[in-house]
């Protein structure tokens, strides 16, 4: 089985995956990391030189080629990844947990600001209420395929060691 995590920009889907892969002894791949490998360049200059819609095209491949040859991994991926191509309803056809780790609007706009240097849909934002404003949009758009995942954790004011406690329980 593959425990793959879903969620919005900025809920802590790498930190949360590489401590709850340590605790589960599982293997942790994070699917930006895993494209910028496979492709050698990193995901902005990816949508920079050849757009977004090639960047969903490879981020379909890499997240198939990933579940299919992988198995007992902890596996975060981008927060547009559900949002395309069928790409959750391949996750919850196959041998996966999917997890959506859930915030608020206000949290996630507050920890995006002060860190959007190399997120591209969200780098020229400028100001905290233009983050905000964007963010709530674009979660409310995009909550419609988050919460289709198997299971949902509101990780809103708890820490990782409880997100993953949380998480076990729920798997379990
Ligand atoms: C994206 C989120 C990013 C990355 C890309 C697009 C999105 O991952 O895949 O910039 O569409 O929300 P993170 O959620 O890890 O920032």
């Amino acid at each position: 089985m593959n425990i793959v995590l879903i969620g919005y920009m900025g809920s802590g889907k790498s930190l949360i995956g590489s401590y709850l892969a340590k605790k589960m002894n599982y293997k942790f791949i994070d699917l930006d990391k895993y494209i910028e490998i496979n492709e050698g360049c990193s995901i902005s200059k990816i949508f920079d030189y050849s757009g977004d819609i090639y960047f969903r095209k490879i981020e379909t491949k890499y997240l198939i080629k990933c579940l299919s040859e992988n198995n007992n991994i902890v596996l975060s991926l981008g927060g547009g990844t559900p949002c395309y191509n069928d790409n959750l309803k391949y996750i919850n056809s196959t041998n996966n947990s999917s997890i959506y780790l859930k915030n608020n609007n206000v949290e996630l706009s507050k920890r995006l600001f002060k860190n959007n240097d190399n997120r591209p849909l969200i780098s020229t934002i400028k100001s905290e209420k233009k983050m905000i404003e964007f963010v709530s949009k674009h979660l409310f758009e995009r909550e419609v395929f988050y919460n289709k995942a198997s299971i949902t954790i509101n990780c809103y004011k708890k820490d990782i060691y409880d997100i993953c406690d949380l998480i076990i329980s729920n798997l379990n």
